[in-house]
């Protein structure tokens, strides 16, 4: 079946009791056993170790990323703590991406570090770097494209090959484009973590993560540290992000499109002074971007010509893009990556790989294209060049 069928009726099925067409939100802590003989005969005991609401969104996720299984877990960074415990011990290294997420730096560099694990940070769009930086105790490669906030590529197959051949894991954070556009699994990943938080809820209603194994070995592995650490997804934010599942792709094509046309708007805007979307012929990897994916996203960035002081004016006076946190919702938003989602990384490293001080995020939503740019336009002409 195709994608825009499965992420509808994957994972999910009328209920027995009463044919409800939506998976009920089973809110119970414990579920009766028929004997002591026939214990879990049904499957569930205790609802951190599985819930069928999580279970529904966990057999969906699985099906649309073409994984053997799927773990959720209560937030993205949840997701990705999940995969350091299960595959990363004390002497372990692990080579993460140089550009990723700020709470990703941040869980390397603050948490696992003091657990004995080493980390090297390398440019993932050089695949000889990562291989020049892999060691005797390498066990984990993890990759983020496109990256955020830089929009940075990796190009996925390359570094699996040399993770295959070095044997050591590749998990991918494939948060920015989705199964609908990558599919990491099928270009040689093991792994494909994703905030759910962002584009498969897409109403910015809840915070979530997944992990999509490709083996059940992998998944079994990944299950007991959920278990164990209880790192899990609740009913609630399942059953809200099953729902959202449902117009992934109608969402991603719809916001995609709206991005390259404010990406195109800006690229000729006299006080923009550069512009990043993957989907730009101008930008650097964009034969990558074409080649490894079937779209190319809703994120995009640029620097407004005055530097740091008009890209800060003009993300407190834009009116319809909300000044916020998070991405890949169906409102559009403004973020200052450098005050906000990647604080937590030192200025040095910041300055190193391109995170700028005047650098604007967009994440583009669901609006109007003519009422996005239209609300941009003003905002550039109250900034002064
Ligand atoms: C690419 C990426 N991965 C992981 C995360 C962390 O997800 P969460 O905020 O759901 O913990 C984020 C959050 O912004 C992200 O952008």
């Amino acid at each position: 079946m195709g994608f825009n069928t499965r992420q509808i009726h994957a994972g999910v099925q009328p209920d027995p009791v009463t044919g409800a067409i939506l998976t009920p939100i089973y809110q119970t802590t414990t579920y009766v056993q028929e004997s002591v003989d026939e214990y879990l005969r049904k499957g569930y005991s205790y609802s951190r170790s599985a819930n069928p609401t999580v279970r529904a969104l966990e057999m969906k996720l699985a099906d649309l990323e073409g994984g053997a299984d799927c773990t959720c877990y209560g937030t993205g960074m949840a997701a990705l703590q999940a995969v350091y415990l299960a595959f990363l011990n004390a002497g372990d290294h692990a080579i993460v991406a140089d550009v990723a997420y700020g709470g990703t730096y941040r869980l390397s560099t603050k948490i696992f570090s003091r657990f004995g694990v080493s980390f090297t940070f390398a440019d993932m769009s050089r695949p000889e770097t990562v291989r020049a930086a892999l060691k005797p105790n390498t066990r984990l490669i993890l990759t983020e494209t496109p990256a955020n906030p830089t929009l940075k590529l990796t190009d996925l197959a390359a570094i699996s090959k040399i993770a295959r051949e070095a044997g050591v894991l590749h998990a991918v954070d494939n948060t920015f484009l989705t199964p609908y556009y990558q599919r990491p699994l099928e270009l040689g990943a093991d792994l494909s973590v994703h905030s759910t938080t962002k584009y498969f809820d897409g109403h910015n209603a809840t915070v979530g993560g997944a992990v999509i194994a490709k083996t059940q070995e992998l998944d079994a592995a990944l299950r007991f540290v959920m278990n164990a650490t209880g790192m899990i997804m609740s009913p609630q934010g399942a059953w809200l992000t099953l729902q959202g599942c449902k117009t992934l792709s109608v969402r991603l094509e719809r916001q995609s499109a709206n991005a390259l046309v404010i990406a195109r708007w800006l690229e000729q805007h006299p006080k923009v002074a550069q512009v990043r979307y993957p989907g730009l012929e101008s930008f650097p990897q964009h034969a990558l971007a074409k080649s490894q994916a079937t779209g190319f996203g809703a994120m995009l960035w640029f620097e407004v010509k005055g530097g740091v002081r008009a890209g800060k004016a003009l993300m407190d006076s834009v009116e319809l893009w909300s000044l916020a946190e998070n991405l890949g919702s169906v409102e559009s938003l403004i973020t200052h990556p450098v005050t906000m989602t990647h604080a937590d990384v030192e200025p040095e490293e910041r300055g190193r790989v391109g995170i700028t001080d005047g650098l604007v995020r967009l994440s583009v939503g669901m609006e109007d294209v003519e009422d996005l740019i239209g609300a941009l336009d003003e905002a550039l002409k109250r900034v002064g060049a």
